[in-house]
């Protein structure tokens, strides 16, 4: 495999200016808000970062949080698997050859939030903690949670359902974060926004607060009801989930 260190300037390279089109609105690609060059941006300096204390190759890790979300400028709510004929064509743009995109691809895929485990390659870990930390951080739930679902057109409830759905589990099995300096600083963050999350559903299943949230739409632009099979999917995992932890 090529030595990915020479490609990780061409990386950012290419990515920036792919968000960069899309935010200038002469893009084709869906437009992006929360998984948009900000949140890129950031996964990839944390993928690099966390890559040294887990032993992971940080340019493997950095270049796959440069290309991790791809999907979402395909489709709104697809995995990361609808995103890799974009991916590949920018890691070609930038000069990786076929194994190395390849690599990525498995580092990427490997690191969803919907079905990673405990046995993920090192690169993944430091791909997934860094992808985490942007969920967990306190300011998430406040100013960009709402962004979310905007883009991706998930009302409250059914992103609520999706994250206590995927994340308590992964918290439970000690995997919320694989390094030992995230669990240390951020758990804590993760604990409070999956309580808050967790309370946010409990909320919804007042009467009254889903007419406030209805009534609200207006306003927020936030979708008031699932609109799709989704929300019947993620509260079947839920409550399969929840009867196998009972
Ligand atoms: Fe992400």
């Amino acid at each position: 495999m090529q030595d990915l260190q020479d490609c990780v300037n061409n990386v950012w390279e290419v990515a920036s200016d792919l968000y960069a089109r899309q935010t200038r609105k002469v893009w084709f690609w869906r437009k992006v808000t929360f998984h948009g060059w900000p949140h890129v941006s950031f996964v990839a300096k944390n993928a690099h970062k966390f890559a040294f204390e887990l032993d992971a190759d940080p340019s493997v890790a950095e270049i796959a949080g440069l290309v991790h979300d791809t999907n979402y400028l395909v489709t709104p709510r697809g995995p990361a698997s609808e995103g890799s004929r974009l991916r590949a064509k920018v890691l070609v743009d930038a000069g990786l050859d076929k194994d190395s995109i390849s690599v990525i691809e498995n580092v990427v895929i490997s690191a969803e939030t919907r079905s990673r485990g405990r046995n993920i390659s090192r690169e993944a870990m430091a791909l997934s903690d860094a992808d985490t930390l942007f969920k967990a951080l306190p300011i998430t739930p406040v100013i960009l949670s709402p962004l979310y679902m905007r883009e991706t057109g998930r009302s409250l409830r059914e992103l609520a359902e999706k994250i206590v759905g995927e994340q308590v589990p992964l918290r439970d099995e000690e995997i919320y974060f694989y390094s030992e300096s995230a669990k240390k600083s951020y758990e804590k963050w993760g604990d409070a926004n999956l309580r808050l999350w967790s309370y946010i559903l409990e909320s919804l299943d007042d009467p009254s607060v889903v007419d406030l949230v209805e009534q609200m739409e207006d306003y927020t632009k936030i979708p008031a009801r699932a609109s799709s099979k989704e929300h019947g999917v993620q509260a079947a995992l839920s409550r399969v989930r929840n009867g196998l932890r009972n």
